[in-house]
């Protein structure tokens, strides 16, 4: 088991873990699936993109990403994590969001936020455990699989942690 930066060669493995949440969950509002190349797009750049591998096998990612793109934003990022459906509730979100935190630290990264659709107590429970607080609620922005959905706002200062 352990936690590195995404190769080229792990995207098919991402790309399959994100399109499941396309297609059958609200974790993400896409509702078609990126190419490739958006993935591809993300091994370089100011973005973060690592992969937890267990015997071999990609089972999830963590992400970080620029959150907006105006320069006073410039020390604010958005994460994200994913995994296949066979590797939850065993703690790779929480090694994988190790791993991010510490390097958005060494990077100078200020505030950390998260966007989290509703409901998801999984992705809750672990942002509150890496000191994540929840500042806020968007009610019904997004529209998907049938329904109104909220997405609620997390955010963890760095230098306060
Ligand atoms: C959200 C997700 C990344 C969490 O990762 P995980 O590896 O399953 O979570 P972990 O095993 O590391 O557990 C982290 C915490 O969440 C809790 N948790 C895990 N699954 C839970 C569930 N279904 N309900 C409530 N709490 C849960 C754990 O008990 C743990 O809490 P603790 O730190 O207080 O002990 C994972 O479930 C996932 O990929 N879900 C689908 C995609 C998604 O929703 N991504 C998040 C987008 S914002």
């Amino acid at each position: 088991m352990s936690v590195r930066d995404a190769e080229a060669g792990d995207l098919a493995a991402i790309k399959a873990i994100y399109d499941a949440q396309v297609a059958g969950g609200i974790a993400t509002f896409d509702t078609v699936t990126p190419p490739l190349e958006h993935w591809q797009d993300k091994l370089t750049g100011p973005h973060h993109l690592l992969v937890d591998e267990e015997d071999g096998r990609v089972q999830g990612y963590a992400y970080s990403a620029t959150y907006r793109p105006r320069a006073a934003y410039d020390r604010t990022r958005e994460v994200s994590v994913y995994l296949d459906e066979s590797a939850r509730g065993r703690g790779v979100g929480r090694r994988l969001y190790a791993v991010l935190l510490d390097r958005l630290r060494a990077d100078g990264v200020h505030t950390v936020l998260a966007v989290i659709a509703q409901p998801n107590p999984a992705s809750e429970a672990l942002h509150r455990g890496f000191g994540f607080e929840r500042v806020g609620v968007l009610p019904e922005v997004g529209h998907k699989l049938g329904r109104w959905v909220d997405t609620a706002f997390w955010a963890l200062v760095l230098d306060d942690a």
